[in-house]
């Protein structure tokens, strides 16, 4: 098998590692040390990665079982290496240990479940008898793998959001084309070395790296690709889409996750506990962090001793050790930019409970009140360590607060009240509505992506398989 040499990833086609010209460092995210290298594919590279893809897709010959056997040999070797692996992403991604395992673990189920899923690939029986005029027809549908699909990952979860997009895309029969985020690209080159070590035949999965401006930007202009699927910015979720035409897309884009913690909540020591914790989790950057705190206005000030009493407790620092909880953000530029937006709330009269200071692209932990709809911190997507804390009166203003966004992704609600449960879930308009635990809960498998400008399609193995296959119709005249 040829690999990539040492820790410079050039670009995988058809099975062959091809080294770029320009070599693009890859920076610990604590240290700032180089801790390996890209290199950026060229049109060229691009052209021939989807070229290859297309022949292999064109020549398909793997079955369902062979699929399934390779995803789960994968997830066997992902499991035998848990460890090397987690430390590559707490190295390129600065996030801390702990949740670098937890995110290998959850990889690994993804894995198993497309695998799983492979096995489920059904159509239905169409009944067109009947319709008059139909009664001599038989009918019924098959799901059928739509091509080559570009996969474009982001740096906050650069395993399991990679897995995400590879396992059901192989699962489901298609070929893949990988860009993976260039500041977090050595976990997803590992993955591709490791499936192939599973046994995938080459072509199956390309893997072109480079930056998104050039790489991404020739991907999306090479009509052969039948369907995108990113998780990222909605800036290039838009771009994406516009480029793309008619072809499918499955966009996760970003939230400013909402959580109503109403004043029947069960227990508001869990509550308090759940949403710092989670509004925390790898820094802030995940498209599912806490971000808006609804909190009944009886129990408001409670709620924000207990959250700052929780917020004292995170550690923050140097994410390889193992009781770190909060590391670096992805870059310096990233944390400085939350900084100003902290620092333009509080000229516009926010209070700065917690935290609120930085340290090069380390933020520590921040809860901000007194906030107002119009300020960036509420009304767009920080992606930081920073939770805001806002009273309401009555729960219907929580809903309308709530929904007072560009974004739809997911969002919690803490309450006992069964009839109030219901009537979020039927009010909130995201893509999931979490009951007695923060918008941050998510289970690989179940269905995953927003409504509004929170993306298109779902993620979680079944539902991406059936964006990644065309329901097919079969009518037999008899
Ligand atoms: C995301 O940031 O969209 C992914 C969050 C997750 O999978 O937990």
């Amino acid at each position: 098998m040829v690999q990539a040499t040492s820790n410079v990833y050039g670009s995988l086609i058809g099975g062959q590692w091809i080294k770029g010209e320009e070599k693009l460092p890859v920076k610990n995210k604590y240290t700032g040390e180089t801790i390996g290298y890209i290199t950026n594919a060229s049109r060229k590279d691009v052209e021939s990665a989807v070229g290859n893809a297309l022949e292999t897709f064109k020549n398909n010959k793997l079955s369902v079982h062979k699929r399934y056997e390779i995803l789960m040999k994968a997830a066997e070797i992902f499991a035998e290496r848990k460890e090397e692996l987690a430390l590559t992403i707490v190295r390129e991604a600065g996030k801390v240990l702990k949740d670098a395992r937890g995110e290998i673990d959850r990889g690994i189920q993804t894995f198993i479940a497309s695998a799983e899923e492979a096995k489920r690939i059904t159509g239905e029986g169409i009944p067109l008898a009947g319709q008059p005029g139909n009664e001599n027809k038989m009918s019924f549908t098959l799901r059928v793998p739509v091509g080559v699909i570009g996969a474009i990952t982001p740096f906050n979860f650069p395993f399991n959001l990679t897995a995400h997009k590879i396992a059901p895309a192989i699962a489901a029969g298609n070929t893949v084309v990988l860009k993976p985020a260039e500041l977090t690209p050595i976990i997803a080159n590992k993955m591709a070395e490791i499936l192939r070590e599973a046994g995938l035949p080459d072509g199956y999965l390309n893997v072109v790296n480079g930056l998104g401006k050039d790489t991404g930007q020739y991907l999306l202009e090479d009509e052969r690709i039948a369907m995108f699927t990113f998780t990222g910015s909605p800036g290039v979720g838009r771009h994406i889409k516009s480029t793309t035409g008619i072809r499918k897309v499955t966009l996760e884009l970003g939230n400013n996750s909402p959580n109503i913690v109403h004043n029947d909540v069960a227990d508001l020591d869990r509550a308090a506990e759940l949403c710092v914790t989670r509004g925390y989790v790898n820094s802030g950057q995940a498209c599912i962090s806490v971000q808006r705190i609804y909190v009944q206005k009886e129990i408001y000030d409670q709620f924000v001793e207990k959250a700052i009493a929780v917020a004292k407790t995170i550690n923050v620092g140097n994410p390889e050790l193992e009781d770190t909880d909060i590391g670096p953000m992805i870059s310096e530029k990233a944390a400085a930019r939350a900084e100003e937006w902290i620092k333009e709330a509080e000229e516009q009269g926010a209070e700065i409970a917690f935290g609120g200071k930085r340290n090069g692209a380390v933020l520590d932990p921040t809860i901000v009140t007194n906030v107002k709809p119009s300020m960036k911190l509420v009304c767009e997507e920080v992606f930081a360590p920073v939770i805001s804390i806002i009273p309401y009166e009555t729960i219907d203003e929580a809903f309308e607060q709530a929904n007072d966004s560009e974004f739809g992704l997911q969002a919690g609600v803490f309450t006992s009240d069964l009839n109030l449960a219901m009537k979020a879930a039927q009010t909130l308009e995201f893509g999931g509505v979490i009951i007695n635990n923060v918008s941050t809960y998510r289970a690989d498998i179940m269905p995953y992506g927003g409504i509004k400008n929170s993306g298109v399609g779902k993620e979680g193995p079944k539902y991406a398989i059936e964006e990644m296959t065309d329901e097919r119709i079969v009518v037999i005249d008899l």
